[in-house]
């Protein structure tokens, strides 16, 4: 399984602090928020990593993360010359995957949680992971019935579920030619939801509903909420260990 991480886009719901920074270099507690997907990849057993960002901020991403080496992987780095989405910008790893399959994560996506099993137990298909959120209109959203995905539709305008669908996905190769197959959205981007959808149609998307903490940080709410979140569990951690407790999750 090959691992893709998305860093382009604008930022534009971060500014002014994007104005001459990608979002994905900003901290999340004592890290920069790249930092935090990646982990969640290489914890997975991912080895071979590419980072996708935009032109503007490829140097500072390559400073920041280098060769791999220091993670004791690889990575690769491919420019997006124009945001258009996240589908378009996945669409840059294909020469990258080749006939592997590929785990997608986003670069402001925030896990608490181990998918090594997903990756491992992933044949092909699509597999998408949803958490219980209290805002669903942000997100793309999922509606179950009967343990069965019905329908996925991007940032809903009416109720229809509060499952969210996450930023790390998992692909066979077919996804390019999926993707290719997409018309842009009224956003004029190539929307990730829309793969989703060809998979779900043709009965080949399956789920799981995650239990640990999740946050995209796009937002200086969800951004503030996610170091928050860190700065707690080291206090945390820091009292477990004055009384000999492990954190499974502990840096
Ligand atoms: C994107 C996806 C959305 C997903 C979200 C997760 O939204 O389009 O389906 O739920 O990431 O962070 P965006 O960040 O582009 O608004």
């Amino acid at each position: 399984m090959k691992g893709v991480l998305l860093a382009g886009g604008k930022g534009t719901r971060l500014y002014p602090c994007t104005k001459v920074t990608n979002k994905h270099l900003l901290p999340v507690f004592n890290k920069p928020m790249i930092f935090y997907p990646l982990e969640t990849l290489i914890n997975s057993g991912i080895r071979e990593i590419l980072i996708v960002t935009g032109r503007e901020h490829m140097g500072a991403v390559i400073q920041t993360l280098g060769s791999g080496k220091d993670f004791g992987v690889e990575f690769t780095y491919k420019v997006q010359d124009q945001a258009g989405g996240i589908a378009e910008a996945l669409l840059l790893a294909e020469g990258f995957v080749q006939n592997d399959n590929v785990a997608v994560i986003l670069g402001d996506n925030i896990f608490e949680e181990d998918f090594k099993s997903d990756v491992l137990d992933f044949t092909g298909g699509a597999k998408i992971f949803l958490k219980k959120v209290s805002d669903p209109q942000r997100f793309g959203v999922a509606e179950i019935r009967d343990s069965k995905v019905m329908r996925i539709i991007e940032k809903p305008k009416k109720f229809i579920s509060d499952l969210a669908v996450t930023g790390f996905y998992l692909y066979d190769c077919e996804v390019f030619d999926v993707i290719r197959s997409q018309e842009y959205s009224d956003r004029g981007e190539l929307e990730i939801t829309d793969t989703n959808r060809y998979y779900l149609v043709h009965h080949r998307l399956t789920y799981r509903i995650l239990d640990g903490f999740w946050s995209d940080a796009g937002t200086f709410i969800s951004l503030f909420k996610s170091s928050q979140h860190f700065y707690e569990r080291k206090i945390r951690l820091n009292n477990s260990k004055k009384q000999g407790i492990k954190d499974v999750f502990s840096q």
